[in-house]
């Protein structure tokens, strides 16, 4: 199905990542298979992490190859380091994300590696064969970090200018749900203003409720590609105060009725949403639309 925005489903990674409770590989299936069903054309299954670092990711090569059994499906997959990517090129990811905090405390507690090493490390892999892999650089805490406080948007410039020399699209996160609307308008349009189209997602934390206006401001701003995660799940166990992405349910809804497509049926949408919740019964999920249910007559855009 055609769509005007693309809604990237990051639960089974940012989402599960940061849960109490280990969902069981063939539930994650289960759950990918039924946002396949419901659209979703996009999805970031997993990372390739230590295990021991975070046992909810175990399993990713095997629900790589899974989500590439699912027609129409791009199967993203994070990795923090050449070991990850090298591991997600196996399994057959169609696109790596590499995520480069710009708050210098960020990254040392998230990938033990300052943000210089960081991107060097990215550029390590990026010089790595990987035919036909799209990978992505993510500037995570772009908008603030709950370690370092202020996080100077000169060095969000700096670093997405440098990913952008060779990744092949570059990502403003807001990792700890710090940003504002107006602040994700003026960040998004300096660094387009340097690596233009290769500006390519945004990625809201809805830590104080903003996030479903920062991915508004960020679509005034242009951006036609988000990330959210079902149920607003999500949080790095790394950043200290991290809660939910914005909510795949609340931010379709909100473009669908705004007459802007995303390819995602909200019926179908909803039904993933029961697998998720069976999957995971003790996990809170949150979200507006699918608790109050959709407006008498609403129509999805066309
Ligand atoms: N996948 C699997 N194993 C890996 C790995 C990867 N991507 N990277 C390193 N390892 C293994 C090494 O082989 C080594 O194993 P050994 O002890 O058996 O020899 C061990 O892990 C330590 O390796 P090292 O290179 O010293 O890593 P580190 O301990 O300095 O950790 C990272 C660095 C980047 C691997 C780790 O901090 C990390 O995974 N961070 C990402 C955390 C995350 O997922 N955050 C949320 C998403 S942004
Ligand atoms: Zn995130």
């Amino acid at each position: 199905m055609k769509h005007d925005v693309l809604i990237c489903e990051v639960g089974p990674r940012d989402g599960l990542q940061n849960a109490k409770h280990l969902m069981p590989t063939e539930a994650k299936k289960a759950w990918i298979r039924a946002l396949a069903e419901a659209g979703l054309q996009e999805i970031e299954v997993g990372s390739f992490v230590p295990p021991k670092l975070i046992p909810a990711m175990a399993d990713t090569g095997e629900i790589v190859a899974f989500a590439k059994t699912l027609p129409g499906v791009k199967v993203v997959a994070l990795a923090p380091n050449l070991k990850g990517f090298q591991r997600a090129l196996e399994a057959g990811a169609h696109k790596v994300l590499f995520p480069v905090s710009a708050s210098r405390q960020h990254s040392e507690s998230n990938v033990r590696m300052t943000p210089e090493q960081m991107v060097e490390e990215v550029r390590k892999c990026a010089q790595f064969p990987h035919p036909g892999v799209e990978i992505q650089g993510a500037v995570s805490t772009a908008f603030g970090c709950t370690m370092q406080g202020d996080v100077p948007e000169d060095d969000v410039v700096r670093i997405a200018t440098k990913l952008a020399e060779f990744c092949d699209t570059v990502a403003l996160a807001d990792t700890v749900g710090y940003a504002n609307p107006a602040q994700v308008k003026r960040l998004f349009r300096k660094v387009s203003s340097k690596i233009g189209a290769q500006l390519e997602r945004a990625h809201f934390h809805n830590t104080r409720g903003l996030g479903i206006a920062n991915a508004l401001a960020a679509y005034e701003e242009g951006v036609r590609s988000f990330d959210s995660s079902m149920g607003g799940l999500g949080g790095c166990p790394f950043a200290p105060g991290a809660s939910g992405n914005v909510i795949t349910e609340d931010l379709a809804f909100m473009f669908e009725s705004m007459g802007v497509k995303t390819g995602i049926d909200l019926q179908k949408l909803f039904h993933a949403r029961k697998i998720l919740a069976e999957a995971i019964p003790a996990e809170p999920i949150y979200g507006h639309i699918p608790v109050a249910g959709l407006p008498k007559g609403f129509r999805a855009a066309a």
